[in-house]
């Protein structure tokens, strides 16, 4: 995968299986300590650390008998060729946060993609999850969370057109509240105005 959206949305989805019903995703972004993280936080399931081992270790097990997908360890070997890492708390019935690391500036670090369209997505195809996106940049923080919007709604789909063109424009003011020159991070570094 290209992008770290997608592997959000391939990490999210590992959430909603395991029977979440508040997912949180948190963006940081850092440029004096050369730092982009993203942490996904749930209350699914949660793993034991036995799994916690054989999820982010795609060879622990052999080939055969391995049961679970890739989606983990390919992340986990990205954020490493970026001099960053990933990290999995878990504790059964109670949850799990996953987070991932990457020196921000690295030359192969993955763009962050589509973001807003990966988090619109996932509210609408998750209508009964709770969902909480915070952004931080630098100093500055800004939270996006859906539960105000849908106890306003009522009833109301969040499909319907005007709702949606609503809640996109509420996460991308997320965004640009902290981070005016996000633009999807296409090539992030090179965008930044040269300030101190
Ligand atoms: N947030 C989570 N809560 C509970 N279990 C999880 C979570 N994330 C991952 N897992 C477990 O780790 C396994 C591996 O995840 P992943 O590497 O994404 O592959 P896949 O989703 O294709 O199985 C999942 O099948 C699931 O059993
Ligand atoms: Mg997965």
């Amino acid at each position: 995968m290209r992008e770290l959206s997608l592997h959000l949305l391939d990490i999210a989805e590992n959430s909603i299986s395991a029977g979440a019903s508040r997912i949180e995703i948190v963006l940081s972004e850092d440029s004096a300590l050369d730092l982009l993280q993203m942490s996904i936080i749930d209350n699914g399931k949660g793993m034991s650390k036995e799994m916690i081992a054989q999820v982010t270790d795609p060879f622990i097990t052999s080939r055969t008998t391995r049961k679970v997908g890739l989606g983990i360890p390919l992340l986990k070997a990205a954020a490493e060729d970026c001099n960053g890492s990933l990290n999995i708390t878990s504790e059964p019935g109670i949850g799990t946060e996953l987070t991932v690391k990457f020196q921000r500036s690295h030359i192969d670090r993955m763009p962050i993609g589509d973001l807003v369209s990966t988090i619109i997505n996932l509210i609408i195809c998750n209508p009964l999850i709770h969902w909480i996106f915070s952004y931080h940049y630098n100093e500055k923080n800004a939270i996006f969370d859906d539960e105000p919007v849908k106890q306003a709604l009522g009833d109301f789909p969040l499909t319907e057109p005007e709702i949606l063109t609503c809640i996109r424009s509420m996460v991308e003011e997320t965004i640009q509240e902290v981070n005016p020159h996000f633009s999807q991070d296409i090539v992030t570094i090179y965008n930044q105005p040269l300030r101190r």
